[in-house]
């Protein structure tokens, strides 16, 4: 890996001499850049002897531009590391500058970057130094937290510069995290590219009257992740949504309805195109037998009031058997029992694959996170609780495994 080393100015910039030696000794390739602070402290010459590349220092001196310009130096880096990173680097950083060589860099390149802060306690703590750190990390830069203990200043807490072989550790351990995305994304690529995926999504309402309806809590964020995963994966995807106020996730084609029969209509004007049809809707099972066209009024001499009901199409049912039908996947949102339920479904309902989703007590419905079960008839899978999205990833690389198994 070419790993370009910024080093900013601070006590613990002697401590880059080691973390050099360690990138070295793995058979990485180092070049240093130091910015005027840190060469205070700490000789250019001895990161030279140790990278065996001249220190880059300067943004305007002729004779360093001619061996590698700034921009080339940007590219030329698979990850930049900047440590000690000092308060005034992430404040510039933040800030988006480029008056020195090391910000310039920043700035100019698309790699990723990871920082390793160091300074007094203070200004660790200080509310415009974690600010920056905040806005930092939202853009993707990694941070590594300082370390707590006996600090130059003779100060005690928290804002030492990790050990050189904390910070090799973690520059090893997100390359391969990067490598294991990437790979996962191209294999999720080959399967999805072309793909048509149909996707039913949020609630349903079932109207009463004109103003009220019977609803449930489902919030459609599972269905949008998996039409926004999809969709970037390279599938082509039209997804049914129920009444939500989500945008809709880029390249995605949306159909808007109401009602599970407006639900279902619109399923089976699109299925036939399908290759896939995930049901990630929470499809009312009944529906108001006769919706009242005006409001219903408040009679003073009744005190119940009965609503009948009828049942509802079963969509995924519906389609699952269908002859030529698509791969058919089903969610099971249970507050109990959700596994054993979502067996049975799947059986019942003769899916391909169901996702069991356990909801309630703060789980599932209304929240950005979820933590699913994939199960098909030969395999069962528990994802750990992660965002919508990652959950998504999961499920479309689990349908890909089980098609290509089949195929
Ligand atoms: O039977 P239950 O509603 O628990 O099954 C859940 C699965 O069935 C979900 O995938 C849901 O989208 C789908 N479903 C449906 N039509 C219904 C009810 C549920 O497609 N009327």
């Amino acid at each position: 890996m070419k790993i370009l080393l910024g080093v900013t100015g601070g006590i613990a910039a002697y401590k880059a001499l080691e973390l050099t030696r360690l990138f070295i000794k793995a058979g990485h390739q180092v070049q240093v850049v130091m910015t005027t602070g840190a060469k205070e402290f700490i000789q250019p010459l001895s990161f030279q002897a140790l990278s065996g590349h001249p220190v880059r220092d300067s943004l305007f001196d002729a004779n360093q531009e001619a061996g590698m310009g700034h921009i080339e130096l940007a590219r030329w880096a698979d990850q930049i590391v900047i440590a000690p990173a000092s308060a005034e680097t992430l404040a510039k950083l933040r800030m988006g500058r480029a008056d020195d060589l090391l910000t310039t860099l920043c700035l100019a390149t698309d790699r990723p970057v990871m920082l390793a802060p160091a300074m007094n306690r203070l200004m660790w703590r200080n509310a415009a130094t974690q600010e920056n750190v905040d806005v930092l990390k939202q853009r993707g830069l990694e941070i590594l937290p300082p370390a707590s203990g006996e600090q130059a200043c003779g100060e005690v807490g928290e804002g030492r510069m990790p050990e050189p072989q904390a910070i090799f550790e973690a520059v090893m351990r997100a390359e391969k995290m990067r490598l294991q995305t990437q790979q996962a994304g191209s294999a999720l690529k080959a399967f999805w590219h072309n793909k048509a995926l149909l996707i039913t999504a949020g609630p349903t309402y079932e109207d009463i009257d004109p103003v009220r309806f019977i609803g449930n809590r489902s919030s459609g964020k599972m269905g949008f992740a998996i039409a926004e995963v999809a969709a970037k994966a390279g599938a082509s995807v039209t997804l049914i949504a129920g009444p939500v106020a989500l945008p809709t996730p880029q390249g995605v084609k949306r159909i808007d309805v109401r009602s599970a029969q407006q639900m279902f209509a619109a399923v089976q004007q699109q299925v036939a195109a399908a290759d896939c049809f995930i049901s990630a809707a929470a499809v009312a099972d009944f529906r108001v037998e006769q919706p009242a066209s005006q409001k219903l009024k408040k009679r003073q001499d009744e005190e119940e009031m009965t609503l009948t009901l009828v049942k509802n199409p079963d969509i995924v049912a519906w389609v699952a058997a269908q002859d030529n039908k698509p791969f058919v996947v089903g969610f099971a949102a249970e507050t109990n029992d959700v596994i054993d339920y979502a067996k049975d479904k799947l059986r019942r309902k003769k899916l391909d694959m169901i996702c069991a989703n356990q909801v309630g007590e703060g789980q599932g419905f209304e929240r950005d996170d979820n933590a699913l079960t994939l199960i098909s008839a030969t395999e069962q899978r528990g994802l750990a609780l992660s965002g919508k999205r990652e959950q998504a990833l999961e499920l479309l690389a689990f349908i890909a495994q089980q098609q290509s198994s089949v195929d």
